[in-house]
This record gives C-alpha cells, sequence and structure tokens, in this order.
C-alpha cells in the first residue's frame, strides 16, 4: 500500500520525491488501463468510496477532473459547487465546523477556498483525507503533480515519462499571485532544474519560495524579458495576471496584457519548446497558438483527470 495512505495532500512539500515519483508512476499506470479499455477494471478501484468536493471559489478543470477521476475509479461523489453563497458558509459556519460534519459524509474531501491556510484548517478538523485544490494565493499541489506528469510525457519518447533532470522551465506573468508557479517550483526542486521567472516586479515570485529552490540546488534567473528566456527554455509555464487577487480594477488593468504568447513569439522560442498554461487564460496565449504542436495546454487538462485517480487511489489505500 502506498505511503500517502490517510495522508492530507496540503502542500506539495508534504510529499517526498519518491511519493511525486509514484504518483506520476500509477497516473500512468491508470492512462495506459484506460486506452487498453479496460475501463471496467479500473472502475472497481474505489467501489462504495465516496469523495467530498466543496469548492469557494470558480473552477472548472479541478473540481470536474476530481470528480471525472473518482467516477472513473467506481466511486462516488458528493459535491458543493459554490459553497461560498450555496453552503452553511453563507449562514457563518467555520471550517472546523464544516470538517467535522464532512468527514461523516465522504471518505476523502476536496476543498478549494479563498484563504491561504484553509485547507490545513480543515484537515485539522476533518478525521479523513483532506486534498488542498487550492488556497489563496497559497498552494495548489494536485496541479503541481499534473504539471509535472505534462512536462514528462511531452518530451517522452514511446509513452514514457522523460526525466526531469537538466531541463530549464520558464514561468511567465502572474508569479506572486499564482498558486500554480509556487507548487510547481517546489516540485521540480527535487530534481536538478533551470527555474527562469518573468515577471513585471510587481508580480514577482515571492521571496520564500526563490530562497527554497534554491535552497534545493535548483539554478533560478529572475528577468522581464520573455523573449529572451523562451529562447533556452524546454517549457514556458504562462500564467493568468489573478485579478481577483488584486485591490482595485485599475490596479489589475496596469499589469493586464503584460506578456501575451502568440505564435509569433512560439516561432522565435526554442524548437520544441512546450507551451503549458493552468487554465483559464484570459489574453496571455492568443488562439493562434493553439493548433502549433507545441500548445500543450489542453493535453495538460487531460492528464489532471490520470494523476487525480493516482492521488485518488493512494489516500484512500487502494494501491
Ligand atoms: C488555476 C488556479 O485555480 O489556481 N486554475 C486551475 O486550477 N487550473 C490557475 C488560475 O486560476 O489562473
Amino acid at each position: 500500500m502506498s505511503t500517502l495512505f490517510n495522508r492530507d495532500i496540503i502542500s506539495i512539500g508534504d510529499l517526498s520525491k519518491d511519493e511525486i515519483q509514484a504518483v506520476l508512476g500509477q497516473a500512468a499506470e491508470f492512462e495506459q488501463q484506460l486506452a487498453r479499455g479496460e475501463r471496467a477494471t479500473v472502475g472497481q478501484t474505489l467501489l462504495n468510496r465516496v469523495l467530498a468536493t466543496v469548492f469557494y471559489e470558480p473552477s472548472t478543470r479541478t473540481r470536474l477532473s476530481f470528480e471525472s477521476a473518482m467516477n472513473r475509479l467506481g466511486g462516488r461523489v458528493v459535491s458543493v459547487a459554490e459553497a461560498k453563497t450555496s453552503s452553511s458558509a453563507a449562514k457563518g459556519e467555520t471550517i472546523y465546523d464544516s470538517g467535522r460534519m464532512l468527514e461523516s459524509y465522504a471518505d476523502v474531501i476536496v476543498q478549494r477556498h479563498p484563504a491561504t491556510g484553509s485547507a490545513r484548517a480543515l484537515a485539522d478538523a476533518a478525521g479523513v483525507p483532506v486534498i488542498n485544490a487550492g488556497d489563496g494565493t497559497g498552494e495548489h499541489p494536485t496541479q503541481a503533480l499534473l504539471d509535472l506528469y505534462t512536462i514528462q510525457r511531452e518530451g517522452a519518447e514511446g509513452g514514457a515519462l522523460r526525466s526531469l533532470d537538466g531541463l530549464h522551465v520558464a514561468m511567465v506573468g502572474d508569479l506572486k499571485n499564482g498558486r500554480t508557479v509556487h507548487s510547481l517550483s517546489k516540485a521540480l526542486s527535487h530534481w536538478n532544474v533551470t527555474l527562469s521567472y518573468v515577471a513585471p516586479p510587481e508580480l514577482a515570485m515571492p521571496q520564500d519560495v526563490v530562497s527554497f529552490v534554491q535552497s534545493r540546488g535548483a539554478t533560478v534567473h529572475q528577468t522581464t524579458d520573455v523573449t529572451a528566456a523562451l529562447k533556452t527554455a524546454d517549457i514556458a509555464y504562462i500564467t493568468r495576471i489573478q485579478q481577483e487577487r488584486f485591490p482595485s480594477v485599475e490596479e489589475y488593468l496596469k499589469l493586464k496584457g503584460v506578456y501575451v504568447i502568440s505564435a509569433d513569439v512560439v516561432a522565435r522560442a526554442k524548437p520544441g519548446i512546450a507551451i503549458m498554461h493552468p487554465l483559464p487564460r484570459v489574453d496571455e496565449i492568443t488562439t493562434d497558438v493553439d493548433t502549433l504542436p507545441n500548445a500543450a495546454y489542453f493535453r495538460q487538462a487531460r492528464n489532471g483527470v490520470f494523476v487525480r485517480m493516482a492521488l485518488l487511489a493512494m489516500v484512500l489505500g487502494a494501491v
């Protein structure tokens, strides 16, 4: 049984390098089983288990891919999609109380919430595993796992997963408020990587993340020059300017559109570069990129199902 059995997944730092590799390996196993048409076998994995998804912030991919993952494993899902307005939180219920209640409704809970630290608070209250699906500007560990899986798959020959050692990953956009890049940076720092952080000074990567990845041996470049960074990067990880984290619309408008990746930009980048994005995109990747072989973001979203299947199966002790 996996060492992840019965564990909370709050920060990507909760997982060792071996555990991360085990999740990615299990994700590949589920992907292959489904590709071979073994739906019925896969669908026995979590029979009679229940997942609760509780989302206090908007989500399409994360919630639906968790729910799809649970369904593909044969489990069942109970869900509050707009917890802010439609759950008892709107009546003033605390995270602690909802955790005490949800533990009797589900075997595992996936929560997204606008407050950093909210996933930890729920995990402390609930007696069943809690998976953080995004806590404010904090972390988004399951996105980091599917991002790693995608990076390995994009460069892979013949279906194998490529090594992450030696890769140069450029992260572009709102590195201050984007939780996906915080978790992905920490995850990548288990390997020997070069990270280019491309952002205007107002949206720079928080210093605690920079110091953390440097302490693990990653080479870090901070720059505002996206064209130069993409000339040597193997992966360009583009992010949305996180409008909802800005104090005012005016502040947001000052930085909106600061980096736009078009087919022209890709043509001047390192040949074979993979363009990733956690989605949703606003205007930071133009649609003429979508038809290029470099555009990995829809494949990335698809990979979320396999990675979340692996995580659910491991946390619930089925594999
Ligand atoms: C991201 C998030 O919610 O942090 N979306 C996602 O889960 N794929 C990125 C974003 O909202 O910009």
